[in-house]
């Protein structure tokens, strides 16, 4: 029966993410907006995420609120397409998720119809019906706690969360709610590290943090911010391991360069006639029509 041929690479699936969180094996996880990057983190990480912050990385928006679904989908096709090996998940944008159980639904239902393998949503207590709703349909979720990007105007900007008592207590129990009501895995982004450890903890499911310390069960960043392709500034919680904007910027300036001193294309990047056919087009005229 097809549907139960053995795929020719393993593929990284839940049930996997949970055994490596048993054995103690840290989960690796980054974005990808095109197929390009994709096929870079296929090579080494665990979990893709078509992440809104492509508002905000390379669609020049000023934050993630104004992605759609609509952007999603494009960028989630062009990921789906390279087939990748790790756990392709699709985040709910801003208002994709809040106005309806249905349309929350139909939303999810089609990242996962155009190849995702789960969706990412932004929120506790508030969101449990819905994260309930989808779970119900088959839809693995994972959650997100701490600053969720599209609650920025909530939170009076992109600030650390966690660092008062009642805010600290409310994380830990939205996260224990968001397990209870079936997420798989829970990012934990910006919060102190000793509140996303006694979270991870407390919890069966793995968590996966950016900036929220070593405790967690796993680690995200941008793919951008890992490699030094945006020039914005880079936020404390982010190592960078390759200075790729001026990488990439002096490539193409020296490719540019070869260009204007004409040194670019040589024979080695050039066709050729065959033999004998030179001679015809030198003796050609042109044929203009008085
Ligand atoms: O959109 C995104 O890139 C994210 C990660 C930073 C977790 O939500």
């Amino acid at each position: 029966m097809s549907h139960i041929s053995k795929p020719q690479v393993e593929r990284v699936t839940i049930p996997m993410l949970q055994r490596w969180r048993e054995e103690g094996r840290r989960i690796v996880m980054t974005t990808a907006y095109d197929s390009v990057a994709a096929r870079i983190a296929d090579s080494t990480v665990d979990v893709i995420l078509v992440g809104d912050s492509v508002g905000n990385v390379c669609l020049g928006f000023e934050n993630t609120l104004p992605v759609s679904v609509a952007m999603i989908n494009h960028h989630l096709e062009a990921v789906a397409r390279t087939k990748p090996r790790a756990l392709l998940v699709a985040d709910m944008p801003f208002l994709s998720f809040h106005l309806g159980v249905k349309e929350t639904i139909q939303n999810a239902g089609g990242f996962l119809q155009r190849g995702a393998a789960a969706v990412k949503l932004e929120g506790g207590a508030k969101r449990i019906d819905m994260v309930r709703a989808l779970v119900d349909c088959e839809i693995p979720v994972m959650g997100h706690l701490g600053l969720t990007p599209q609650s920025v105007n909530v939170m009076g900007g992109f600030k650390v969360q966690g660092r008062k008592a009642d805010e600290a207590l409310r994380l830990l129990d939205d996260a224990c709610r968001l397990q209870e009501a079936g997420c798989f895995a829970l990012v934990l982004e910006g919060i102190p590290a000793e509140l996303a450890a006694r979270a991870t903890e407390s919890l069966a499911i793995p968590t996966i943090g950016i900036g929220a310390g070593r405790g967690c069960s796993g680690q995200v960043l941008v793919f951008h911010d890992v490699l030094g392709l945006t020039q914005d500034q880079r936020p404390k919680f982010v190592r960078t391991y390759a200075e790729g904007f001026r990488l990439l910027q002096d490539a193409l300036s020296r490719w540019a360069a070869d260009v204007r001193s004409g040194a670019f294309p040589g024979p080695q990047e050039s066709y050729r006639l065959p033999d004998g056919l030179g001679d015809a087009i030198a003796s050609w005229t042109p044929n203009n029509p008085t």
